[in-house]
């Protein structure tokens, strides 16, 4: 019997390519496009078959003719001139017009790298690597020459690079280095659409320092060329923010696209997973039912996109292509997943056009919405849901949450099917779940994350009012005076909001603030030994393997069990360095880690990180007046003091039975994560530290450690010893010597009361309600004092 099945998934943990289909038709993949035969070497007969290596890149003369056709390719002079012409340039433009590829290499053609390379930021790292990768082969340069690439943690540039992809994050750093840019001539901000926080932020920056000509011209033939592209979103708002700098506009034309709602997702079905299971249901359905052409998926993150691969792969293995499908052309499907901590060779292949008859579906995160363009895309499946980091009130952290899109980006993803020709959206939920659950425009990241990092990063650059900064959406003033006070209780800025000497250390290191002040008490007192891999290890993407299935989980659970075992003490942090340990120092890492269940390219990660991180200290080490500290307690218990350095604010209290409530003026009730290693062991713990949250119905605390008072006793006064007062008069001007005094003298009289016992006392719901009453009173009284 001959059936027609074939089925491919990429699955990204075993790194290869998988493809099952009735082999009596196996000539049937062998009679297909010579490109993937090249690259399917391999063919067993019978059962799965494994195909290794890489899918070849489009040849080079095609990528000539593919750039050409683009849209951006018929402005290419009149792109050039107006760049010239202008310090600051607005471009919008559908997103695959070509903007991030082209509009450098138009630059660089047109001798802009003269006094200074091109720089491109990207919010994503995902599209800083692939889209460096796909201009080096258009320009046909060895990736890390003439193009290059920076991430956190990864830096793929040389001497040689002048075309510069980078997160902006990186470009942020590079600001704190050398304010002046000087080692650029165009600075591009890419995806500004996105509104991400780094980017916001430099656009400000930009802003500031360039509109002055003399800083804009220093050290170059030209001043410094600030180029801001978009998706067709805002662009007279930013046109505006530029002093009403012109908008470049690429036409293009874009096809039309029928949406169509589900009945799956409702307003009831906003904390349900239910959504994998529906979007693989829909995504079967259109590759039965639809014409050909390819599919992609919208889904939230790593996990829901393997789990509905693996779904798909299993029911797209039953489909009986003689009396199943439609379109009888259609004779397979490709499913390929793609998140921002795949391997970079396997996103490769989402851009690679299937074999002929076959059908490919593309199971991505937000990613695929604007960043990455993937040709040849007729079908979207919107699960209506995204995977955002969000300031959660409830525990006072920032959260990876998902939450329902908005219509803003509904449409954006919609608009993906049609790029070349007419197309279709399924949306899985219902019409009633778009009008009552989805915002209308997605709230930039500015206004919903912890500012921490970047209110320091000003401070450092010398930006002392960071209340009346230029941002293109001003934060809420609480989240900035609650930046302040965090940057405040861990030592980088001093009571006038000044940045103290480790403040400075601190802005060097692209770690969380807390995480890196537990690393300079550390390095202060010689065991940065300790802490180094830790804090490496909690930068990487997740190291335990969880297979999910019963008996495999059962037995990851073992090995782990026995890492924890060897380890010592129940603490999750010093597992993390047990891990680290045992694998660098085996003959056989990668063995090891499938030995014992650990993500082997996340521990490769993890080495690379902490050597970077090493190489920071070591730098900074070098200071005459790096701080020096000895250590007069137990050496045993040294590690966690450390760690509570930088914790402190994330300390928790065992209330009742598993229960246990946060010690910052929240008083957050939470439960340690399954994933500890101190899960179930809750009857022998009292005061805790933890790395994060995850709120689910419940809110969890993960990476736990077990502490003693007496470590926080003299730390925890800090959580409350600045209040809003003080924090607003520093976010705004200089404190003066009087204000200074009466804080001082206040203070005095609070510690004479005796205020550690009341802080104790402060997680109680009345103390706390109390407490908001009575800013609230402030609040009123100072909104009366200053409108009379
Ligand atoms: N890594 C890649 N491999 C193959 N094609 C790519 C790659 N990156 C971009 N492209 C293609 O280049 C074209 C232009 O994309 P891009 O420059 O990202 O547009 P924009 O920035 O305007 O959204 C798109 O058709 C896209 O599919
Ligand atoms: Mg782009």
């Amino acid at each position: 019997m001959c059936l027609f099945k074939e089925t491919l998934w990429k699955n990204a943990l075993m790194d290869m390519l998988i493809c099952t289909f009735c082999l009596s038709d196996i000539h049937k993949l062998r009679g297909i496009s010579p490109e993937w035969q090249r690259n399917f070497p391999s063919v067993v007969s019978g059962g799965p078959l494994y195909l290794f290596g890489n899918l070849s890149v489009t040849s080079l003369s095609s990528q000539e003719m593919e750039s050409k056709n683009l849209p951006i390719y018929h402005q290419k002079s009149k792109l050039v001139q107006a760049v010239r012409e202008n310090s600051f340039l607005i471009v919008s433009g559908e997103t695959g017009s070509g903007k991030t590829t082209q509009l450098p290499q138009y630059l660089y053609e047109a001798g802009f790298c003269k006094d200074g390379n091109i720089g491109i930021t990207q919010p994503r790292r995902v599209a800083a690597i692939t889209v460096a990768q796909r201009v080096a082969q258009e320009m046909q340069c060895s990736l890390g020459k003439e193009v290059g690439y920076q991430v956190r943690f990864d830096d793929f540039t040389s001497p040689s690079t002048v075309v510069k992809y980078m997160t902006d994050g990186c470009l942020l750093r590079e600001v704190l280095a050398d304010p002046g840019l000087s080692a650029y001539g165009v600075i591009i901000l890419d995806e500004v659409h996105e509104r991400s926080l780094n980017t916001d932020i430099l656009l400000g920056l930009l802003k500031k320092v360039f509109s002055n000509p003399s800083t804009a011209t220093k050290g170059r033939s030209f001043p410094l060329k600030v180029v801001v592209m978009s998706a067709t979103l805002e662009t007279d708002k930013l046109s505006v923010f530029f002093n009403d700098c012109p908008v470049f506009t690429i036409p293009g034309r874009v096809f039309p696209v029928t949406c169509k709602f589900g009945t799956a997702i409702g307003p009831k079905d906003l904390e349900s997973t239910g959504y994998v299971k529906e979007v693989v249901k829909v995504a079967l359905n259109v590759h039965t039912t639809e014409m050909a052409g390819d599919i992609l998926v919208f889904l939230t993150g790593q996990v829901e996109i393997e789990r509905a691969c693996d779904l798909l792969f299993e029911k797209a293995e039953c489909i009986d292509y003689r009396y199943d499908v439609y379109d009888q052309t259609v004779e397979g499907l490709l499913i390929l997943p793609l998140y921002g901590s795949m391997p970079t060779d396997q996103q490769k292949q989402i851009f690679q056009p299937p074999p002929p008859g076959i059908r490919k579906c593309v199971v991505a995160t937000n990613i695929a919405a604007t960043s990455l363009t993937i040709n040849g895309i007729k079908y979207i499946v919107d699960s209506g849901f995204v995977k955002q980091l969000n300031h959660n009130s409830r525990v006072g952290l920032d959260v990876l949450e998902v939450v329902p899109i908005s219509k803003s980006e509904a449409r954006q993803r919609a608009g993906r099917a049609g790029r070349t020709s007419a197309g279709k959206c399924f949306r899985i939920y219902t019409a009633e779940f778009w009008e009552k659950c989805m915002p209308e425009y997605t709230v930039p990241e500015i206004q919903r994350t912890s500012l921490t990092a970047v209110i320091l990063t000003l401070k450092c650059l010398g930006i002392h009012d960071v209340i009346r900064f230029p941002y293109l959406a001003c934060p809420e003033e609480r989240f900035i005076l609650e930046a302040l006070k965090q940057l405040y209780q861990f030592d980088a800025i001093d009571r006038r909001g000044r940045v103290t000497k480790l403040g400075e250390l601190m802005v060097e290191f692209p770690l969380h603030p807390g995480l890196t002040r537990a690393l300079l008490k550390a390095a202060s007192l010689g065991c940065q030994d300790l802490l180094l891999p830790v804090a490496a290890m909690l930068s990487v993407e997740n190291i335990y393997i969880r297979p999910g299935e019963p008996e495999k989980q059962k037995e990851a659970d073992t090995r782990h069990k026995a890492l924890a075992a060897k380890t010592g003490s129940m603490n999750d942090f010093a597992l993390l360095l047990t891990v680290f340990q045992s694998c660098k120092s085996s003959d056989r890492p990668s063995a090891w880690c499938k030995e014992n269940w650990i993500h082997w390219r996340a521990l490769k990660s993890a080495f690379s990180v902490e050597t970077q991180l090493r190489e920071i200290l070591l730098r900074l080490q070098q200071k005459r007046d790096f701080p020096v500290e000895t250590f007069d307690g137990n050496k045993s218990e040294l590690f966690r003091q450390c760690l509570c350095t930088g914790y402190f604010t994330n300390v928790a209290r065992r209330s009742v039975g598993k229960v246990f409530c946060t010690m910052d003026g929240h008083g957050s009730m939470v439960h340690i994560h399954p994933s500890s290693s101190l899960f179930d062991q809750e009857a022998e713990l009292n005061w805790v530290i933890f790395h994060d949250v995850m709120v689910t119905s419940r809110v969890y605390i993960r990476t736990v450690c077990p502490i003693r008072y007496e470590w926080v006793k003299d730390l925890l006064p800090k959580l409350h010893e600045v209040d809003v007062y003080e924090l607003s008069s520093v976010a705004r001007q200089e404190v003066t010597d009087d204000e200074m005094k009466k804080w001082e003298t206040k203070e005095a009289a609070k510690r004479q009361q005796g205020s550690i016992h009341k802080l104790e006392k402060r997680n109680n719901e009345a103390t706390v309600s109390d407490a908001r009453a009575r800013y609230l009173e402030r609040k009123k009284q100072r909104e009366q004092t200053s409108s009379g």
